[in-house]
């Protein structure tokens, strides 16, 4: 395949060379954004006299039906060209003659990529978000179910305070909700056109930017060219995001695998998102979740490789940037399969409230509520935090729980303590008090989940 770019040099580049420098192999991917961004090129050179009606006519009917034949796999992509672009003229001159050679006019490759990118990028953005949504669902209803389920909450790993199953899950809602909000926010800076920046400078041609922006569905053109043509920010942005998606999969799934073993046993994951072991017969493992915590690593590489790619780069367009896709597109890839796999995953788990009850007996998590009935009866908090800490001492020499010491037990402490002391530091108590907002009380739950469905209504 000639090359487009032979001219001064002759483009008799080495085997090895070429293959060195071809991107078709993982940019063929964008093959519809860039027959769309030509489209859309050839009615912006017809509406500013740079091309005549009947060429803008001829090469959109052309642009179409490479479309329909690609996609029909009538028409394969040669890998033999360098790049997509590249194959695309070919492909158009081949059909049309010299007039698919015009399609280039007042563009390079350098914008045209760029442009692609971004067209690949904003519908990648409504699929990941259509993907948290699906997720932040299935997280809402396994909420409801288990608004009751009182569990242990952790902190540094040691049984802490009361919370249950559906506040626990809702803070993984919160968390997935605001990932929807960064890339709703990383897609305004995406959804901007950089085709007609040229090389680096512009073109000569009275183009119209604007004009062939709002063909493609853009809310506004690049306003420096050099700027145009060197800006990747939008892939940084958009890998950090999928980077913090992935880090809340990755935490989400290590609770998975740690709640579902026997030590735990928490929850219990459907055998049809588990596997088994080739040499132990007793084995259901939580491979799922240990995949999405272990491509976690892969989408932060991608995104370290980004950045490390970008760092000194002079402007404007240098070779480097064609390593930009294939990170790209496999963190895409990889966050989309995580997400549908790990809510699959979720709505077979189920909950064992029994386990969690248990658990949430044995760990003295009603400490804090013990120091806060001495402090709604006078006492100051710190003394009130150190009598609930000797209480909690003298459980474990007895070898019980709080709520089986006596009432003379509870007295040789503090006179403040009355019979209602049982009451007060009973779990669904202590659930229930705990009404402040964002807190697990019933009712606060309740607007969390009012708050998430809104949240993935629109
Ligand atoms: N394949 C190239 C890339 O992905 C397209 C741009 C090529 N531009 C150039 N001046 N060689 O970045």
């Amino acid at each position: 395949m000639e090359k487009i770019w032979a001219g001064r040099a002759g483009g008799d580049i080495s085997s090895a060379a070429d293959d060195f420098n071809s991107s078709i192999k993982f940019d063929k991917r964008l093959y519809a954004q860039d027959i769309a961004g030509s489209i859309a090129h050839a009615a912006m050179l017809g509406k500013c006299g740079i091309l005549t009606a009947d060429e803008t006519e001829k090469l959109t009917v052309g642009l179409g039906q490479i479309l329909d034949e690609i996609k029909s796999g009538r028409l394969v992509i040669d890998e033999t060209c360098e790049d997509i672009h590249s194959f695309m003229e070919a492909e158009l001159t081949k059909r049309l003659g010299s007039l698919g050679k015009k399609i280039h006019t007042a563009r390079s490759r350098n914008d045209q990529v760029a442009l692609d990118l971004r067209m690949y990028l904003r519908d990648e953005i409504k699929e990941i978000s259509a993907g948290l949504k699906k997720l932040i669902c299935v997280i809402i209803e396994k909420a409801e179910q288990y608004a009751d389920a009182v569990m242990p909450g952790y902190t540094h790993l040691q049984r802490a305070q009361p919370v249950t199953f559906g506040h626990y899950l809702l803070a993984y809602g919160m968390m997935f909700s605001r990932d929807l909000d960064r890339l709703a926010d990383a897609q305004k800076r995406v959804n901007i056109s950089p085709i007609g920046c040229g090389a680096l400078a512009g073109t000569t041609y009275r183009t119209d930017r604007a004009y062939e922006a709002e063909q493609l569905g853009f809310d506004g053109i690049c306003e420096n060219s050099l700027d145009g043509v060197s800006d990747r920010d939008f892939c940084v942005e958009i890998l950090s995001a999928l980077s913090i998606i992935m880090m809340h999969l990755s935490r989400f799934s290590e609770e998975m695998v740690l709640w579902s073993n026997w030590e735990f046993r928490f929850v219990e994951i459907s055998d049809d998102f588990t596997t088994g072991s080739s040499m132990m017969p007793q084995k259901k493992n939580p491979d799922m979740a240990e995949l999405v915590r272990g491509k976690t690593g892969r989408v932060y590489g991608d995104l370290i490789a980004m950045l490390v790619t970008l760092k000194g780069l002079p402007l404007a367009y240098n070779k480097d940037m064609q390593e930009d896709k294939e990170g790209l597109f496999d963190a895409c890839d990889t966050v989309k399969d995580c997400l549908l796999i790990f809510a699959e995953m979720l709505r077979g788990t189920r909950a064992i409230p029994e386990n969690m009850k248990k658990a949430a007996k044995e760990g003295f998590i009603n400490a804090t509520d013990l120091a806060d009935y001495l402090v709604k009866k006078g006492a100051p908090f710190r003394d009130a935090y150190k009598i609930s800490g000797r209480l909690v001492a003298l459980c474990i020499k007895k070898g019980c729980v709080l709520e089986e010491l006596s009432a003379a037990d509870f007295k040789s402490e503090s006179e403040l303590f009355d019979e209602d002391v049982y009451g007060e530091i009973s779990l669904d108590t202590c659930i229930s008090r705990r009404v402040s907002d964002g807190g697990p009380s019933p009712d606060s739950v309740k607007n969390q989940i009012k708050l998430l469905k809104e949240k993935i209504s629109h």
